[in-house]
């Protein structure tokens, strides 16, 4: 009986030494896991929200996305970017249509967002556009219209029309600018036009396959300040009947505030939305060359620096 109660005690022990050190064994763990855990999270965020901040300050967001806006605004120490509302009319007359539009594309997927490209065309059976579209990563709209011309400058003119009344008609605040298919981009381009506050100019310069010369037109400026203009018939400008009438300026080297669209108490217009008979384009033109004191000369170097080419290629 005594040796049987001992071997009994016995085991109690063993156990009892196990229970124990199976606790102490896993109690041992709890406290070193927990601080290691937790330094491990603090070591990842804190590189993480460097890198953002890093994204947020230069660097151009990765294509279609708008979050990267939204990061900026959250962090509050970095102030949003401007949208810039690109305007391209094409047609499908133009057989280059597609490779021009792939071009402009990749330029327009490096510029950092908030930029949305407005593309307007005949209305078709061909959905080519509105795939390239979709594929480009770019925030975009897509706009059609059904009338038909035979001038293809006045269909252009159309098309740009399509696009103001379309960012009119639903306030899209930012900087307007008409890229044709013809455009070649230096990048910094766009940072500049981001700056602009009412309205923008700057030189342009022509190149074509056929001609030898290259012909620069755009403001002639002093700091940004902008104090004349060269255009390609100078000579006409010297003319008599000549100095009231100011010389169309081209489509392309401007670009404004689209809040003047529909801000009659600054721009006494009255919205398009009332008039449609107004001619949205030439009212812009219009205020580009008469505001002499809200233009802004791009770079702001004297205007010296050529960052848009046109560069004609025959069909
Ligand atoms: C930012 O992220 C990259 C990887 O995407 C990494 O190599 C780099 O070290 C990070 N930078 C910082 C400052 O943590
Ligand atoms: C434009 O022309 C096409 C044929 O080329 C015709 O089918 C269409 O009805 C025309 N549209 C308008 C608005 O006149
Ligand atoms: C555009 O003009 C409006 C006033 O008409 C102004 O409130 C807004 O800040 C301007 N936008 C930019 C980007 O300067
Ligand atoms: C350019 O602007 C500066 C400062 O505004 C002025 O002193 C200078 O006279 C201007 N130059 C010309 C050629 O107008
Ligand atoms: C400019 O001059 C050229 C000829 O030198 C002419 O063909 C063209 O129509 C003129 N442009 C304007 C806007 O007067
Ligand atoms: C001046 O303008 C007229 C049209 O008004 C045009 O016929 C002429 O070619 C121009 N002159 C030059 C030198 O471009």
């Amino acid at each position: 009986m005594g040796s049987k109660k001992r071997v009994q005690l016995w085991k109690k022990a063993i156990i009892h030494f196990m229970l124990c050190f199976v606790m102490g064994f896993f109690s041992g763990f709890a406290p070193t896991a927990k601080p290691s855990m937790s330094d491990f999270s603090h070591q990842t965020k804190l590189p993480q929200r460097l890198n953002t901040s890093l994204l947020g300050a230069g660097n151009p967001a990765p294509a279609g996305t708008k979050t990267t806006s939204k990061d900026e605004e959250k962090q509050g120490d970095l102030i949003p970017r401007r949208l810039v509302i690109i305007v391209t009319p094409t047609s499908k007359k133009d057989r280059r249509q597609g490779v021009l539009l792939w071009r402009l594309a990749n330029t327009l997927r490096l510029v950092p967002q908030p930029l949305l490209w407005v593309v307007v065309e005949q209305q078709s059976e061909s959905h080519q556009v509105s795939e390239m579209l979709r594929k480009t990563g770019i925030m975009y709209r897509h706009l059609v219209f059904k009338d038909n011309f035979t001038d293809t400058k006045a269909e252009m003119d159309h098309q740009r029309n399509i696009a103001l009344n379309h960012i009119e008609h639903h306030r899209l605040c930012g900087i307007v600018h008409f890229a044709g298919l013809s455009n070649v981009y230096d990048l910094s381009f766009f940072d500049h036009i981001r700056a602009i506050e009412a309205f923008g100019t700057w030189p342009m310069a022509f190149l074509s396959a056929n001609r030898k010369k290259v012909i620069i037109e755009g403001p002639v400026c002093n700091s940004s300040e902008v104090m004349g203009w060269h255009f390609k018939n100078l000579s006409n400008l010297t003319d008599k009947s000549m100095t009231t009438t100011k010389p169309a300026i081209h489509v392309s080297s401007f670009a404004f505030n689209s809040s003047i669209l529909w801000d009659p108490e600054r721009w006494g217009r009255i919205s398009s939305a009332q008039d449609t008979s107004q001619d949205s384009l030439k009212f812009v033109k219009k205020e580009v060359l008469e505001e002499e004191t809200q233009l802004k000369g791009i770079p702001s170097e004297d205007c010296s620096k050529v960052l848009l080419w046109n560069l004609q290629i025959s069909a």
